[in-house]
C-alpha cells in the first residue's frame, strides 16, 4: 500500500464533469514480466505519441449505493467486454481513491485511431481514466499540486494496466525502479530526466497496421508467463544493459546504438514470447517481410529508419522528422502492399496528455 496516494475527503461533491485526453506510447526498451501488483521485472523507457490518443469523460454524481458504481461507454455503446478490466481497476484504486464510493459514473471514452486496428489502446484508456478521476480528486482537494497530480494519475493508470503509466509524461518516460535514473520508481513513471541530443527530439513513428484482428494471446498472460520462463533473469539482464546503451545514444546523438538497442528490444520481446512455456507468436508473415525490406532499404539509402513492436503484429517504423519524405515514399512504394488494407498510420513523439 502507498499511504501518500490515499485521499480520504471528508466532503463529497453533488456532481460534476471532468474529461481529459491522452496519447499512447511506445516503448523503446520494453515492459515484459511484473510481479503482483503490477511492479515491472524491468524498468522500460518509451515516447508518447501525438495523434494515437483516448479522450474520455467522466460524469459523475452523488450516490449511497454500496461499492463503486459506473456504466461505460466506448464510442456511445456500451462495451460490457472491458467491464472485466475496469472492475479491476477500481477494485485496486478504490482504497486510493475512496471518494469514487460515493458518486456514481458514466464514462464515456472514444478513440483517434480507428477502433480494432490492433493497435493496443489499453495505455491511452487507463490513463485518460486516471487523469478524470484525479480531476475529481482535485475538485474535493483545490490544494492539489501539479506534480503530485500527474504521479498520482501515473500510478493509479498503472493498476488498470502497466505501460498505461508512461502515457502521462510528454515525450520520453521511464517506468521501473533503476539506479541509472534518479528518482525513478516501480510505482509510477516519471519523465527521463537525463540528456537527450536534439537528434532524438522529432522522431516519427508510422504505425504499420499488419492485422488487425485481436491478439490470440493477452499481454497478461505473456507477463505472467516469464515469472517461470527460462530466459527470465537473462532478460532482466540484457534490459537493465540496454537502457544503459540507450542512455548513452541519446546523450551522444549515436544513432547508430540507439538503432541497434531499439530492434534488439524488439526482437527481444518476440523470442521471450516464442521461448514461453507454453510458446506463442504474434508477428505474421508480413511483419518479417517488413523488418527485411526495412533492413535492405536503411543500407541502400544510408537511413536511420528503424523498427520496434509491440505485443502485435503490427510494425512501428522509427524515424527522424528530417527523412520524413523519403520514408514515406518507401512506405508507400513497398511497404503498404504488407499492410492489412494498405492502411498505416503516420504519428510522432508528443507533448503528452491534456485536460479537454
Ligand atoms: O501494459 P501492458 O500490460 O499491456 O503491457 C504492455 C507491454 C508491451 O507493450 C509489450 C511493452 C511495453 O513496455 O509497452
Amino acid at each position: 500500500m502507498q499511504d501518500e496516494f490515499v485521499f480520504d475527503s471528508l466532503y463529497s461533491i453533488s456532481s460534476g464533469v471532468v474529461q481529459w485526453r491522452s496519447p499512447s506510447n511506445i516503448a523503446l526498451i520494453k515492459y515484459w514480466g511484473k510481479k503482483p501488483v503490477q511492479i515491472p521485472s524491468n524498468s522500460s523507457l518509451s515516447f508518447s505519441l501525438s495523434k494515437c490518443f483516448t479522450s474520455t469523460k467522466v460524469s459523475f454524481k452523488k450516490n449511497n449505493k454500496k461499492g463503486i458504481n459506473y456504466q461505460f461507454f466506448f464510442d456511445g455503446k456500451k462495451k460490457p467486454r472491458f467491464e472485466n478490466k475496469l472492475d479491476y481497476f477500481f477494485e485496486k484504486i478504490s482504497k486510493y481513491c475512496p471518494y469514487l464510493l460515493k458518486v456514481e459514473m458514466v464514462i464515456e471514452s472514444s478513440n483517434s485511431f480507428p477502433h480494432s486496428s490492433g493497435i493496443a489502446s489499453s495505455a491511452s484508456a487507463f490513463s485518460a481514466l486516471s487523469l478524470c478521476i484525479m480531476e475529481i480528486e482535485k475538485l474535493l482537494n483545490p490544494k492539489l499540486e501539479k506534480p503530485f497530480f500527474f504521479r498520482k494519475a501515473s500510478f493509479l493508470s498503472r493498476l488498470g494496466s502497466g505501460s498505461a503509466c508512461r502515457s502521462i509524461i510528454e515525450k520520453f518516460s521511464v517506468w521501473g525502479k533503476t539506479d541509472l535514473i534518479s528518482n525513478s520508481s516501480d510505482f509510477f513513471a516519471l519523465p527521463f530526466n537525463l540528456k537527450i541530443h536534439n537528434s532524438f527530439n522529432d522522431l516519427c513513428d508510422t504505425i504499420l497496421i499488419v492485422d488487425k484482428s485481436e491478439k490470440e494471446f493477452s499481454s497478461t498472460k505473456g507477463h505472467e508467463l516469464m515469472n517461470s520462463h527460462i530466459f527470465g533473469d537473462a532478460r532482466i539482464r540484457q534490459a537493465k544493459s540496454n537502457l544503459s546503451l540507450i542512455i548513452e545514444a541519446f546523450e551522444s546523438g549515436n544513432y547508430e546504438l540507439f538503432i541497434k538497442v531499439v530492434e534488439t528490444e524488439a526482437l527481444t520481446l518476440h523470442a521471450m514470447m516464442m521461448t514461453s512455456n507454453p510458446y506463442f507468436i504474434l508477428m505474421k508473415p508480413n511483419t518479417l517481410k517488413i523488418i527485411n525490406s526495412v533492413w535492405e532499404f536503411r543500407i541502400k539509402e544510408n537511413s536511420k529508419l528503424c523498427f520496434t513492436l509491440d505485443a502485435g503484429a503490427n510494425v512501428h517504423l522509427i524515424y527522424p522528422k528530417s527523412e520524413q519524405d523519403s520514408v514515406q515514399r518507401f512506405i508507400l512504394e513497398v511497404l503498404s502492399c504488407y499492410c492489412e488494407n494498405g492502411k498505416f498510420i503516420n504519428d510522432m513523439i508528443g507533448t503528452g496528455p491534456f485536460k479537454l
